[in-house]
């Protein structure tokens, strides 16, 4: 198999490309899907294998024991992250997604605030305001053409109020991968303010050269008695569908608390993401996830290239993730105009940047975790929709 190989995804209950037409209007049957943060890669043998091994038993009657998922990736912390975390600390949700919700449910009421650093995955201002939680945004400014977080002005404007942060390291939108000094700050102002610390690290694997993740609970270990750590095998091995998130709370009462709150609401992962869990952290998946990375790493040469060339549109530099991060301010025309170019004369499904938060506003997000062909498709046409700008 090779990552070169286009499936088609259509009815196929992909929300990416299923509900294209439904979520962002671009219905062509030649429209490139750029939305919804999943990969179009056939999946690596060793899951298929492992759903093999499900279909040999012939029982999908109730299981028990998320053990071998959670071993796995403690395994998988220690040999990629060089964290080395009990697997008793964790506790499997039904995805990140339901993990982040939960934290809100089980450590904030409703008239708490919660810090968000924007433009950030849309999904966080969602689960808050779902939550009823208040939002408080800290827009992040621009050095040297990427994101860093602007604590000072955050601190001018604390309140008391505040209860959580919630970030994502490595950063979706651009694909940010956050610096020790940078987590060490976070940290420090989490504690002067007693913040909880959720950190969101489900892109952790999609890191490319000359970039490192590293897990906050290995960047600032002191931060552990207010940290929620999230990790997941579902973005780097395309498992999202299977729904299994990973939250590791070191603090016992905290982590007691949480899944007090998670048998609450009766919501368990499946036998499904279980297994494919279990069978993605590990050697074979090893393998994949390093041919994985060098081919996104293709791909973000020539999109970053291709976008570059045209006069007025910045591809922000990725370090990180799938989600490419354009910046259209430089075209001079409204957002209006030039989403239409993007989606009715190019033809591409992106993610609009306003959805993202403060400082969104003039950026679409792009997914490239997709066949190179499709990539070069995009980049073409994007160049021919602002031609005339040449
Ligand atoms: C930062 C971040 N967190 C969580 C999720 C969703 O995770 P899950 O599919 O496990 O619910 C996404 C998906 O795009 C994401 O980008």
């Amino acid at each position: 198999m090779s990552f070169d190989d286009i499936i088609d995804r259509r009815n196929t209950h992909s929300s990416k490309w299923d509900m294209m037409e439904a979520f962002t209007g671009v219905s062509d049957p030649d429209a490139i899907s750029m939305w919804v943060a999943d990969m179009d890669f056939r999946a690596g043998d060793f899951l298929q294998d492992a759903v093999k091994g499900l279909l040999d038993k012939a029982n999908y009657g109730y299981f028990a024991g998320d053990g071998p998922a959670r071993e796995a990736a403690a395994w998988w912390m220690k040999t990629r992250h060089g964290w080395d975390v009990d697997s008793a600390l964790m506790t499997c949700t039904a995805g990140l997604g339901n993990g982040i919700a939960l934290s809100l449910q089980a450590f904030t009421k409703p008239e708490d605030e919660i810090i968000i650093f924007t433009p950030v995955y849309h999904e966080f201002t969602n689960k808050v305001l779902n939550a009823g939680r208040r939002l408080k945004q800290s827009p992040l400014v621009i050095e040297d053409g990427v994101y860093r977080m602007d604590l000072e002005t955050l601190e001018a404007t604390m309140t008391g109020r505040e209860k959580m942060v919630l970030f994502c390291s490595p950063h979706n939108p651009a694909g940010k991968v956050w610096s020790i000094e940078e987590m060490r700050a976070l940290a420090a102002f989490c504690e002067r303010h007693d913040l909880l610390l959720v950190s969101d690290e489900i892109h952790h694997d999609l890191v490319f050269s000359g970039h490192s993740h590293t897990p906050f609970a290995v960047a600032v270990p002191d931060v552990k008695d207010r940290l929620i750590m999230m990790t997941s095998a579902s973005k780097t091995f395309n498992t999202a569908g299977t729904r299994l998130g990973c939250v590791t709370i070191l603090n016992d009462d905290l982590r007691t608390q949480y899944r007090k709150a998670l048998k609450a609401i009766d919501l368990s992962p499946n036998l499904l993401g279980m297994e494919m869990t279990a069978a993605a952290y590990s050697e074979r998946g090893a393998d994949w996830v390093d041919a994985l990375v060098a081919y996104i790493e293709g791909n973000r040469d020539i999109f970053e290239e291709g976008i570059g060339a045209i006069p007025g549109l910045h591809a922000m530099p990725m370090q990180s993730t799938y989600l490419a991060w354009v910046d259209f301010s430089g075209t001079g025309m409204d957002m209006k105009e030039a989403t239409h170019r993007v989606k009715i004369d190019a033809l591409i499904a992106p993610s609009m940047g306003v959805e993202f938060g403060t400082g969104g506003e003039a950026f679409m997000r792009f997914n490239i975790g997709t066949p190179r062909a499709r990539v070069e498709e995009a980049v073409s046409r994007l160049t021919d929709a602002f031609s005339d700008l040449q």
